[in-house]
């Protein structure tokens, strides 16, 4: 990644407000993009609306996946590799990544995951720390490994629980603090700000 503007992908199934939040913070120049592509495999994921809207240019993978995963993975990395793809962010991407996509793009990949990991990793994280009754949750960013959320953390952000708070208030919450802490740590991988020690991420 020597360019000063970097190429980004950003990987969605659904509502898209962080692919938003990413593509808002390119617009004002604070994330060095040359190039944003969104990539999802929901045909009728809202976030293809934002990217219409944008003017950002989406790529539909089959809504089936490929039973042959290294097919599968040796052709995304194709269509990435073609379009010149530096890094990729994932926003809400319902599918695994396959290991050999993983390993071609290792440590340029990231993931935005709505708790504190290692708690509440995979599905519906917000909802099952709400109501395990946790004080704080929040958010991690962190570089994407073969383990579903399991990779080396990036940076966390804290949202308490506070008495009376309602689950969707959390969530809004919550969506707030994703919406500006992934563009921040984005901005520190475009930058090769981010040092890897076995799984401890600096800053530099
Ligand atoms: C976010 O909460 C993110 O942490 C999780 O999926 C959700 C996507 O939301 N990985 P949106 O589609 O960006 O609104």
């Amino acid at each position: 990644m020597k360019k000063t503007k970097k190429n980004l992908a950003v990987f969605a199934s659904g509502n898209g407000s962080n692919f938003e939040a990413i593509v808002k913070k390119i617009k004002e120049g604070f994330l060095p993009v040359a190039k944003c592509l969104l990539i999802t495999d929901k045909k009728n994921a809202f976030v293809r609306k934002r990217a219409q809207k944008y003017q950002i240019k989406s790529i539909l993978l089959d809504s089936v996946p490929c039973k042959n995963k290294e097919k599968q993975s040796q052709e995304l990395i194709q269509i990435l590799e073609s379009e010149k793809i530096d890094a990729v962010a994932l926003a809400g991407y319902m599918r695994i990544l396959p290991a050999s996509f993983v390993k071609h793009f290792k440590y340029r990949i990231v993931n935005i995951h709505p708790s504190l990991l290692p708690s509440f990793a995979g599905k519906k994280a917000i909802s099952r720390a709400f109501n395990y009754g946790v004080k704080i949750t929040g958010a991690t960013v962190h570089f994407v490994s073969r383990e579903v959320d399991r990779g080396p953390i990036i940076a966390q952000r804290v949202v308490e629980i506070k008495k009376g708070m309602s689950l969707s208030k959390l969530e809004k919450e919550i969506h707030k603090t994703e919406h500006r802490l992934y563009p921040e740590i984005l901005n520190l991988l475009l930058n090769q700000k981010l040092k890897i020690k076995n799984r401890r991420v600096e800053i530099i």
